[in-house]
C-alpha cells in the first residue's frame, strides 16, 4: 500500500515552526486546559475500547444510531482512516470530492481506485450529475468533506441527499467528514449523513468546533457493520481513545452550548477581518463556514507558492493552494487569536503593496 506524501503538512513542518505569524492552520484558537478537570485518575486504556458507552450513547443520539454505532477515535484523522479501511478493499473504486483536505482522497487511493469530482470555483458548487458519471460498477465509497476545507462551502441539503441516493443507488458508502459542522451557524447546518440512512457514514472531532485538538478525540458513526470492521483495524491502530481525552471529550461534550458558540462568536468576528482585507486587495473567495478562506492570488504573483514564500520571508505561514491541487488560490486560517489574524493580514498586505509598486 502506497500512500501520498501529505503536501500540507509537508508545508506547514517546513515553515510553521518558527514563523512570527501561523495563519496555515485550519482550526480555532485551541482552548486553555484549566478551563476543565484534567485529572482522569489512573491512565488505563479506555475500556471498551471503543469508548465509554455512555458517552457514545449521547453522541449517537445526535446521528440517530444506537452506541455501537459509533466509535471513539484518535481525531477526526483516525476516524478517516477506520472508515476507509472499512468500506474499501482492493480492487474497489471510489469518487472523492475535491479540492478536500488530503486525506479525503490519498487514504482511499491507498487503498483502491479513486476518481476525483472537481468543485466549481467561484462558489464551488457541487455537481451531483459528475459523481454520477464518476460511479463505476465497484465504486464502494464516495467521499464529502461537508463544510469543505479548503473553500469554506457548506454543500446545502439538497445535494447531499442528491449524492447520498447516489451512493445508496450504488450500494455504496457516503463518508462526510462533518468536522467543520459544528462551526457553521445552527440555522446554515446540514443533516449529518449518518443519521440519513443505511448508507452514511460521518465523521467528527473536537479539534475545530471546539477548539481542542491536542486532544486527539473523534468519532466515526453509521451503519454497525462499518463501525464494527473500523474498530477491528482500531484494533491495531491506537487501540483505544485517550483516556485523557475521553476524560476532557465529555466534559467538552457536555458543556458544547457554551463552548461552541464562545468559538462561532471568535471565529465570525475574525472573518470580518479577512472579508476587509480581501475587499481592500480586490482579491475574491466564498464567505466561508469554517475558519479558513479560499483566496485568489494577488496577480502581481506568478504562482500561488510564490506568493506564499513571500509571505513566509514577512513570517507569516498560509497554505498555497498547491497543497490542494488549486494553484491560483492560498488558504488562510482565521481561527487564530484576533491580534494574530490581525497581524497577519497586515503582513500580507505590506507584501501585496511591495510587489504591485516593484
Ligand atoms: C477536513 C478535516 N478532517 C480531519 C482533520 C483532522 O482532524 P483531527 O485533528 O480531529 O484529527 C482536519 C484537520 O485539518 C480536516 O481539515
Amino acid at each position: 500500500m502506497d500512500i501520498e506524501s501529505f503536501a500540507l503538512e509537508r508545508w506547514l513542518a517546513e515553515h510553521e515552526h518558527g514563523a512570527a505569524v501561523n495563519l496555515g492552520d485550519s482550526g480555532v484558537r485551541p482552548l486553555e486546559a484549566d478551563r476543565f478537570d484534567t485529572d482522569p485518575g489512573r491512565l488505563g486504556y479506555v475500556i471498551p475500547t471503543n469508548g465509554d458507552p455512555d458517552l457514545r450513547a449521547t453522541v449517537a443520539d445526535r446521528y440517530d444510531r444506537a452506541p455501537d454505532e459509533l466509535l471513539f477515535t484518535c481525531g477526526t484523522q483516525e476516524a478517516n482512516l477506520l472508515a476507509v479501511l472499512a468500506t474499501l478493499d482492493r480492487g474497489d473504486h471510489a469518487v472523492c470530492v475535491t479540492p478536500t483536505y488530503q486525506s479525503l482522497h490519498s487514504l482511499p487511493a491507498a487503498v483502491g481506485e479513486v476518481t476525483r469530482v472537481e468543485l466549481a470555483a467561484p462558489d464551488w458548487t457541487l455537481d451531483p450529475d459528475a459523481v454520477a458519471d464518476a460511479i463505476e460498477p465497484n465504486t464502494e465509497l464516495i467521499v464529502l468533506n461537508n463544510p469543505n476545507n479548503p473553500t469554506g462551502k457548506i454543500h446545502p441539503q439538497e445535494m447531499v441527499d442528491a449524492v447520498y441516493d447516489l451512493a445508496a443507488a450504488a450500494d455504496a458508502y457516503l463518508l462526510a467528514d462533518e468536522v467543520y459542522r459544528p462551526l457553521a451557524e445552527p440555522d446554515e447546518r446540514v443533516e449529518p449523513v449518518a443519521g440519513m440512512g443505511p448508507h452514511g457514514v460521518s465523521t467528527c472531532g473536537l479539534s475545530k468546533g471546539w477548539g481542542l485538538p491536542g486532544l486527539r478525540f473523534g468519532w466515526l458513526a453509521g451503519p454497525e457493520e462499518v463501525v464494527t470492521a473500523a474498530w477491528e483495524w482500531k484494533d491495531y491502530t491506537t487501540i483505544s481513545p485517550s483516556a485523557f481525552g475521553q476524560h476532557v471529550g465529555r466534559q467538552a461534550i457536555e458543556r458544547e452550548d457554551e463552548l461552541l458558540a464562545e468559538n462561532r462568536t471568535h471565529v465570525r468576528r475574525n472573518r470580518e477581518l479577512v472579508a476587509e482585507f480581501v475587499e481592500e486587495y480586490g482579491l475574491d473567495w466564498l464567505l466561508p463556514a469554517g475558519a479558513t478562506g479560499f483566496l485568489t492570488v494577488p496577480e502581481a504573483f506568478e504562482s500561488s507558492e510564490a506568493f506564499c514564500r513571500a509571505l513566509v520571508e514577512e513570517g507569516v505561514v498560509v497554505a498555497p493552494g498547491e497543497t490542494f491541487d488549486r494553484p491560483g488560490y492560498v488558504r488562510v486560517g482565521f481561527g487564530a487569536d484576533r491580534a494574530t489574524v490581525a497581524d497577519g493580514l497586515e503582513r500580507m498586505g505590506r507584501v501585496i503593496e511591495d510587489r504591485r509598486s516593484a
